[in-house]
């Protein structure tokens, strides 16, 4: 696997690919990011993942100073799961001056959910992402990029701007991968203790019986929602998490469900602290 810091280093080093498919992360690589790659791998000429811890996309008290960054085993892992180019940028590179252009997302959906409790997220990924895009994909007649559905709204914000930038851009979506407990893998999940890794599964399983209780209320669920929404998040607040939102959304826009909205349209999304670390989560219904 090469390795490009700069971006002279990765426009030559793919200077020969005609449909690159990209990963972008932000490093500490789990079993997650991987079956990203796996899911690129065959969709492209040339295989490219990046580690950027992206200081934009942090709020002032986030954790972007203690974001785990283990560069070596992350190489090691990409080089094993056949990554063909890294790019791994130092903040200079990506931003030699202040980035003061940014992409703004439709506010419809980027302050909604993680956009409420985590105030111009959103414009730091799309910002970071569509600079990604361009180091990655400039001159390129197409190409293929990766994200997870664990970032559910995430996603749907790069595929809007995929579209109304109208990018020659695929965007695939790669399922959550779970821990055998049910726990969705997060780079996150390194912050937990020993007792609150076992606690953590307790939002994969507020997210199912959310869903379970919607689906039971689907004949009037505009009327039910609220209710149930609350139940969910009192059950975790008891078990000493801080709810930010457990709520079910339509998959279309993750607005409120409307009468007549079911299985196949739904999707239940959550976000809650568990001690000093936030965990998200999501289950389409
Ligand atoms: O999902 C992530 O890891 C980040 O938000 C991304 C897309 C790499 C942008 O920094």
């Amino acid at each position: 696997m090469h390795i490009a810091h700069t971006l002279p280093e990765l426009r030559h080093a793919l200077r020969h690919a005609q449909r690159p498919a990209f990963v972008p992360t932000m490093g500490n690589l789990h079993a997650g990011h991987l079956a990203l790659v796996a899911q690129a791998r065959p969709r492209g000429d040339a295989t490219v993942a990046s580690i950027f811890v992206n200081r934009l996309q942090f709020l002032p008290h986030e954790d972007f100073d203690s974001y785990p960054r283990t560069f070596e085993t992350d190489c090691a892992k990409l080089r094993e799961a056949g990554c063909d180019l890294l790019f791994a940028p130092r903040e200079t590179d990506l931003y030699p001056e202040p980035q003061t252009f940014k992409v703004l997302p439709d506010p419809a959906l980027a302050d909604l959910l993680e956009g409420e409790f985590r105030p111009g997220f959103f414009t730091g990924v799309a910002t970071v992402v569509m600079k990604l895009f361009m180091a990655v994909f400039a001159g390129k007649p197409q190409g293929v990029a990766v994200f997870g559905k664990k970032d559910y709204q995430q996603l749907m914000v790069i595929r809007h701007m995929v579209r109304q930038f109208a990018l020659p851009i695929e965007v695939v979506a790669g399922d959550i991968q779970r821990a055998s407990d049910g726990l969705a893998l997060s780079s996150r999940n390194a912050y937990l203790s020993e007792s609150e890794r076992a606690e953590a599964l307790q939002l994969a399983l507020a997210l199912r019986a959310l869903s379970r209780d919607a689906l039971a209320a689907a004949h009037a669920l505009p009327q039910h929602l609220p209710a149930l929404e609350a139940t969910a998040r009192q059950a975790l607040a008891a078990r000493g998490w801080q709810p930010d939102y457990l709520t079910v959304r339509r998959r279309a826009d993750l607005l409120p469900p409307q009468a007549g909205d079911g299985a196949g349209q739904l999707v239940a999304l959550g976000a809650a602290r568990l001690g000093g670390t936030r965990l998200i989560d999501n289950l389409e219904l």
